[in-house]
Order: C-alpha cells, then sequence, then structure tokens
C-alpha cells in the first residue's frame, strides 16, 4: 500500500526518519556516556516499539499506564515520576520501576517506608528512589510548558532541603526544558550545580529530564556532548540520565488529510477540511503554533490565503493562513507536517468525529496500518 492508496485522515509515521532520530541519540548517548531514556508522554505508538527497542529499551513513565507500556512492550528499565503518588499507587509504581522520582519531602516521608520494605524483601529488584528538584531557571517562553513559573507545583527548592538531603534519597532529578537547545541546557545545569551542587556527593544519580531536542537540524549536538562530558567530569561518580520525549518522534510523521468544503465569510475563505484542529492536533490551538503544510507556498502576489477549519462544531477550531498557487477544491490532500510527537498521544474523540487511522510507512515506501478507528471505539470509550 502507498500513502495515496490510503483514505483520509490518517496519521503516518515513517520508519527511515524515526530510525534516523534514534541513531542521533544513541551517537549522544554513546559519545557522552549518559543514558537516555524514552519519555512515553510525548510518544506511546507501541506498535513502533520493535523498532525503537534496537536503540533504546528504557523509558519513563508518568503514570501507571506508561509504566505497564514500558514493561510489557519496551522491557527495559522503566523510571517512573510522577507528581503525587497516593496509597492506591505506590505498590504497583514500586514493583513497575527501577528508579521512583517523589515530588516533595512530603511524598518521601509519606512513602519511604513503602520503598524500603521493598527493597528489604525484593531481592534482587532494588527501586532507586530521587527528589524531583526546581532550579527555578526560566528558559522556556510558553506559561503551559514551563515548571520554572514561580509558584510552580513540581520540584522542591534547595531552601526547602536545608543543609542535607532527606535520609534514603539516591538521586536528583530536574525537568525544566522544553523544546530547548543545549545553551538553555548550559544555563540549567549552572543554576542546578550552584544550588544543589552541595547535595551531589550523597546521590548516585541525576536525571536531567526532558526537553533536549537534539534531534532538531539546528541542535548544537557535539556542544550538549561536550556540556555533558564536562558535568560528568566535575562528578564522576554520578550516572547521567536523560529522559526527552519529543527528540525521539520530531519530524517523524506527518497528519493527511483532504478537503471537503471550502466556504467563504467576510472574505475569509476557509477550507474544511476531514481531521479537527481540536481533537487531532490539539497543539496547534494550545501552544499555539502553525504547522507547516506540504503543499502550501509562501505569500506571493498570486497566492490565495486559507485558514483550515476543523470538521468539529467548535467555533474555534481552525489555524491560518496558509497560502496556495491554485484554489483549494474539494478532495485536495493536505499534509500537515510533523504530527508524531504529543500528538498521537493527545488526541481525543470530541465530537465523534472519524478518528485518524495511523500508518507505518516503512523504509520502501511500503504502508500499513497499525491502528484504524470506527464507532465501536468512539462507543467504547462511553458508558
Ligand atoms: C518530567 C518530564 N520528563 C520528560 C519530559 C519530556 O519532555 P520533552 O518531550 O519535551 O523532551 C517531560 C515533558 O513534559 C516531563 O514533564
Amino acid at each position: 500500500m502507498k500513502p495515496q492508496d490510503i483514505p483520509t485522515p490518517f496519521y503516518i509515521v515513517y520508519e527511515d526518519k524515526l530510525r534516523e532520530n534514534l541513531e542521533l541519540i544513541s551517537r549522544v548517548k554513546s559519545e557522552a556516556g549518559v543514558k537516555i531514556i524514552m519519555a512515553f508522554k510525548a510518544n506511546a505508538l507501541w506498535k513502533t516499539f520493535p523498532i525503537i527497542r534496537e536503540y533504546v529499551a528504557d523509558s519513563t513513565a508518568s503514570s501507571l499506564n506508561e509504566m505497564y507500556l514500558g514493561n510489557e512492550m519496551l522491557g527495559g528499565e522503566v523510571h517512573s515520576y510522577c507528581p503525587a503518588y497516593t496509597p492506591e499507587t505506590i505498590n504497583e509504581f514500586i514493583a513497575g520501576s527501577s528508579h521512583l522520582t517523589f515530588n516533595s519531602i512530603s511524598q518521601w516521608k509519606r512513602f519511604r517506608e513503602y520503598v524500603d520494605k521493598w527493597n528489604s524483601d525484593c531481592g534482587n529488584h532494588h527501586v532507586s528512589p530521587g527528589l524531583r528538584v526546581n532550579p527555578q531557571c526560566s528558559v522556556i517562553e510558553t506559561d503551559i510548558y514551563n515548571p520554572a513559573l514561580p509558584g510552580s507545583r513540581f520540584g522542591v527548592t534547595a531552601d526547602m532541603i536545608g543543609d542535607s538531603l532527606p535520609e534514603g534519597i539516591e538521586g536528583l532529578h530536574f525537568h525544566s526544558l522544553c523544546e530547548s537547545d543545549s545553551h538553555a541546557l548550559a544555563k540549567v545545569l549552572e543554576a542546578f550545580e550552584q544550588q544543589f551542587g552541595k547535595y551531589l556527593n550523597r546521590v548516585k544519580w541525576v536525571n536531567m529530564g526532558g526537553g533536549h531536542l537534539m534531534t532538531r537540524k539546528d541542535y548544537d549536538v557535539n556542544h550538549l556532548i561536550t556540556l555533558l562530558k564536562e558535568f560528568k567530569s566535575r562528578h564522576p561518580h554520578l550516572e547521567v540520565i536523560m529522559e526527552p520525549g519529543s527528540a525521539f518522534t520530531w519530524q517523524t510523521g506527518d497528519l493527511i488529510t483532504s478537503v471537503v468544503d471550502v466556504v467563504e465569510n467576510q472574505g475569509v475563505k476557509t477550507a474544511i477540511i476531514d481531521a479537527s484542529f481540536a481533537c487531532h492536533m490539539p497543539d496547534c490551538l494550545e501552544m499555539p503554533y502553525q504547522p507547516a503544510i506540504a503543499e502550501s507556498c509562501e505569500q506571493g502576489d498570486d497566492t490565495i490565503a486559507y485558514r483550515l477549519g476543523g470538521n468539529s462544531c467548535l467555533s474555534g477550531d481552525y489555524v491560518g493562513d496558509w497560502y496556495f498557487k491554485k484554489p483549494l477544491v474539494t478532495g485536495d490532500r493536505l499534509t500537515l507536517k510533523d504530527m508524531n510527537h504529543y500528538t498521537t498521544v493527545k488526541t481525543t474523540m470530541f465530537n465523534g468525529i472519524q478518528h485518524p487511522a495511523i500508518v507505518l510507512c516503512n523504509h520502501n515506501g511500503r504502508c500499513s496500518y497499525l491502528r484504524r478507528f470506527d464507532y465501536n471505539d468512539y462507543k467504547t470509550r462511553m458508558s
């Protein structure tokens, strides 16, 4: 099956692009001597995991479901971090995780005895407890993705810890980046070492969180490797862990849609597509950002401007404008670029509109369905 033979709408994941990202991540891992694990929050298309597992089998989970998926479908270590564990979830987290990061000192005090009990009873499956710290170094412009905003609920500050780390803590975790470059990491690392350096000789590992967009074309990978090596030479006893999500599936897939009508109101032309920004590309409204469309062009003297509107009843379910050389007509296919990381995991079935299928395009350009959705999928999410 070729992409052009597949009815729209569908997400398409390109195996060769995924492998390119995985190869770069593997290079950083081996040259810098760090552990890089995959964050499920950005990608949970588990039928692609046999490809991912060839390079990386360890993952980070932010919920029990992600943890189960890591154990079942990737099979490596699962490092869990969840803002708050509960008496109902803690034992499951302990049994399924290699590392368990606590978001607050009160969480650690509440659940330490569960971890200690497991570690004394359970032979060779040691769970390594860590504490999330907040270096309060703000390098992200979009507030919704910024864990360093004043009043953030994520992680403890050095003044909350005081002179020494709570007993039993084996690692420190910080997450302060989002689609960031290595220079932003350098700033955060400086703040981290200034504020938390005094605790580092007490711990075995440091997890530098996610947001390292090392697979973006303009990312200075060599600078990242140097930065990590320098950090490691200052703290040779530490295992360094990074848990990017987006970097794994950055620019590895698109959403292919068709125009189903073109309407015009007060001079604004809207092409309605057989997909929805609200349901199938939520970050376009949340971030917000305008995705690239393969068939569009730069604005010029003879180009025509269109909004694209989702096929839902939400008034704000549109993004604009793009420019085209020819008028759009019903049946035209449009390729919304880079719709894999965070997109496929965040979709909803709002309005019950047709959910895009998920397709894998292998290195020969041959496609196969990973999943198709029908009325039953919509119905079984409700009761
Ligand atoms: C704790 C934590 N780790 C890792 C990630 C993955 O970040 P990214 O996908 O930006 O690399 C996130 C994203 O929100 C996160 O909150």
